[in-house]
């Protein structure tokens, strides 16, 4: 019996596969199904099998934000000090890549914890949006730091402040997530990108997801020392003679990590 209620954890060949699963709620995010989140986000790193994470939600909606109803009758300073938000953040910790598969609505902190994944790959029915504003607050899971540097000043200013969505097209154009795929195929496309990772140098595969994010976090310069320095070590690692003997010999490479 699966120890959760919110979430479904499945595994589809090397992907881990996690549904938020409060549909009668958007699968908004409260604080029982973040946690169930973090668990299943930290056994499915640890799982030798798995290859990348999937993060899904249903065909209405991905998430369509932070609990409302749990949230209201929060108050300062208690809710400063039991920072709610905090553990959303377990996303942030996994070394696996994890793609965000989002159909419907991904509202507020559904938006924002699509952001925290590493991928975003959208059907054409999803819908993004920073709605905070009509209730009377802001985005509080990095939505104005994520949203902005994903798409630029204008547009992340334009869905802050009037909390306008986005479509699957637009979110496409604006560099928000790497692709738009119809609906049915969310899932094997998403399972498909893991398939291919699985196939990968773990070492390699690891490395480059943290050059990336790094990009975000540091200067140019230091995201490019950490670059080589992540670049030149991994020609210790026997699946590089692997990769490149294969190439030279037109064969595929066997990675073994
Ligand atoms: N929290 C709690 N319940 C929610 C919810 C949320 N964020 N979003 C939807 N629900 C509930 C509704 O209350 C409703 O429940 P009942 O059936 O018990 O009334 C159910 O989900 C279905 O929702 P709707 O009837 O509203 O469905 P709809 O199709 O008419 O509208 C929607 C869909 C446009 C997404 C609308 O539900 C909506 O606007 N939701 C709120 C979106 C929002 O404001 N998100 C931001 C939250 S704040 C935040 O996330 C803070 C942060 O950054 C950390």
């Amino acid at each position: 019996a699966s120890p959760y209620e919110m979430i479904l954890v499945e595994r589809q060949g090397p992907a881990g596969l996690i549904r938020l699963n409060r549909p009668k709620a958007l699968n908004a995010l409260c604080d029982q199904l973040t946690a169930e989140l973090a668990d299943a986000l930290a056994a499915l790193d640890a799982d030798p099998a798995v290859a990348a994470i999937i993060l899904t939600g249903n065909e209405k909606a991905f998430a369509a934000g932070a609990d409302i109803r749990e949230m209201q009758d929060r108050a300062f300073p208690a809710t400063y000090m039991k920072d709610f938000v905090a553990p959303w953040e377990a996303v942030l910790s996994v070394r696996k890549p994890v793609i965000a598969a989002v159909a419907g609505f991904a509202l507020g902190g559904g938006c924002e914890l699509a952001m925290m994944c590493d991928l975003i790959l959208a059907a054409d029915s999803a819908r993004f949006g920073q709605p905070e504003i009509n209730l009377g607050i802001i985005p509080g899971a990095g939505g104005s730091q994520r949203l902005t540097r994903a798409i630029g000043k204008s547009k992340a200013m334009e869905m802050v402040l009037t909390g306008r969505m986005m479509s699957a097209e637009e979110a496409d154009r604006a560099g928000l997530v790497a692709r738009v795929v119809p609906a049915a195929e969310l899932i094997p496309e998403a399972v498909k990108m893991a398939e291919k990772i699985a196939t990968l140098s773990p070492p390699a595969v690891a490395m480059a997801k943290e050059a990336v994010n790094a990009a975000f976090e540091l200067p140019l310069r230091e995201g490019v020392r950490l670059e080589r320095r992540f670049f030149l070590s991994l020609f210790g690692t026997p699946d590089q003679k692997e990769g490149m003997a294969a190439f030279l010999e037109k064969r595929p490479a066997a990675f073994k990590g």
